[in-house]
């Protein structure tokens, strides 16, 4: 690898921390029924997987989506599609969609108009990391982890060009 990961941003006691919070208030919002956590492949699958721990309500429905806007490079190409649906239908469903980080907008953007149309009961945004100075296309996002300066950042599930999702902390890449 010839990257250079450099300073830790967030480290994973504190991630532990913000989303055993987050999941505190999730949980309360969400009184009963099932909540479906709609996950996008493949930043988000250990936030997914922390915050859905975290929670102790019954019925905690995981699925998965697959969606691209970027390919391998560190700026958004601003096309979205859809590279693996949900196996599910969510018509009458409380759905949280879970996302690692909010950058420019495009993604969420595209992903709530393509989910609202199979009308779900509630459809809301939880996303652990959010940059908001990147905003080219406004998105409400009912719970955000932190709130990031506009650096790239990897570990905890995001990557750079494939690498450095194992990372347990959140730091900031400094020479791609
Ligand atoms: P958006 O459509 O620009 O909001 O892009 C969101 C997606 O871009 C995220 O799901 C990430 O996959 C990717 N992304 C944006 N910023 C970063 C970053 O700092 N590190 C790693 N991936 C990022
Ligand atoms: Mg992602």
């Amino acid at each position: 690898m010839s990257s250079a990961i450099d300073r830790v941003l967030i480290s994973s006691a504190q991630i532990q921390h913000r989303i055993r919070e987050m999941a505190a208030e999730i949980e309360s919002d969400y009184p009963d029924g099932p909540l479906y956590l709609v996950s996008i492949l493949k930043g988000a699958f250990i936030f997914l997987a922390d915050l859905a721990r975290a929670m102790e309500r019954p019925s905690v429905r995981i699925e998965f989506m697959g969606i691209s806007s970027y390919g391998n490079a560190k700026t958004t190409s601003g096309q979205v599609k859809v590279t693996r649906d949900l196996d599910v239908n969510i018509e009458g469903h409380d759905v949280l969609i879970v996302e690692d980080i909010i950058d420019s907008g495009v993604t969420l953007n595209y992903l709530k108009r393509v989910l609202e149309q199979r009308r779900p009961k509630s459809l809301e945004i939880a996303t652990l990391l959010d940059k908001p100075d990147r905003r080219i296309q406004p998105v409400y996002v009912k719970y955000v982890g932190f709130q990031i300066p506009d650096e790239f950042v990897v570990g905890y599930g995001l990557d750079y060009a494939e690498d450095y999702r194992n990372l347990s902390d959140i730091r900031v890449l400094s020479e791609p």
